[in-house]
């Protein structure tokens, strides 16, 4: 089974806010994804939680199906789930572009990798503050995308975790050119600085984007701190 928009993919990995959608007004989600795509932005960040692997709940494949068909956003899934291998197919039905797996879940990853690539959607890998890069690194040459966890995954508007910024770097350095560098969590102009110099090339950001009167002005700001 592959998502339609299979092929659909993005360009080469390069500087880009991706706005995650729990930040934006759920009363009014379509015109929230509209003004920051007409605003420029290609991917949209979607936090999929369970309040099992996370001690919060957000939103699921109802609401993916809901909004694919009004957006052209790259929909870049972000699975904080303890079984992302049982729902990974509704997701890519539902529109998903591209499933992220948290490596705290999963005892087999190539496993996972495997089966999200049968989807034909795009497989991303991330690990939470206190896992070392070491515990990806042998599936690394795997995956499209490694996305660093900069806060406690579970919810928006948290503190940015310094010690963030070394493992970007580190993981950077594991990473071919083509392969997309994503970090999440805590990111706002004061911080996108760092974590861009250190070699993320994809700002994960709720608040400082759609906490903001001016969501597009937010975006900009984020990128161009630096
Ligand atoms: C946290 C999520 C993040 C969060 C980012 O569990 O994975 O994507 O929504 O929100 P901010 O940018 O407000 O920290
Ligand atoms: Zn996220």
């Amino acid at each position: 089974m592959s998502n339609e928009r299979s092929n659909w993919r993005l360009a080469e990995p390069r500087l880009r806010v991706a706005p995650s959608l729990l930040a934006a007004d759920f009363s009014r989600l379509a015109e929230d994804i509209a003004r920051v795509e007409a605003g420029g932005a290609e991917i949209l960040h979607l936090d999929v939680m369970d309040g099992h692997f996370v001690p919060n709940i957000s939103f699921g494949v109802p609401v993916i199906e809901k909004i694919r068909p009004v957006s052209k956003l790259f929909f870049d899934t972000h699975l904080m789930l303890s079984d992302p291998l049982k729902y990974a197919e509704a997701f890519a039905k539902a529109g998903a572009d591209l499933l992220t797996f948290h490596i705290e879940a999963i005892e087999e990853p190539r496993r996972v990798i495997a089966h999200i690539r049968n989807l034909g959607v795009q497989v991303g890998i991330t690990l939470n503050p206190s896992t070392p890069v070491t515990a990806i690194a042998e599936v690394i040459p795997e995956v499209d995308l490694v996305l660093i966890m900069s806060v406690w995954p579970g919810f928006g508007g948290q503190r940015f975790i310094e010690s963030s910024v070394t493992k970007i770097a580190e993981c950077r350095e594991l990473l071919e050119p083509w392969q997309r560098l994503e970090v999440d969590g805590g990111i706002d102009p004061k911080t996108s600085q760092a974590v861009i110099a250190a070699g993320a090339d994809t700002l994960v950001a709720g608040q400082a984007v759609f906490g903001r009167p001016d969501p597009v002005a937010a975006m900009e700001e984020i990128l161009h701190q630096a």
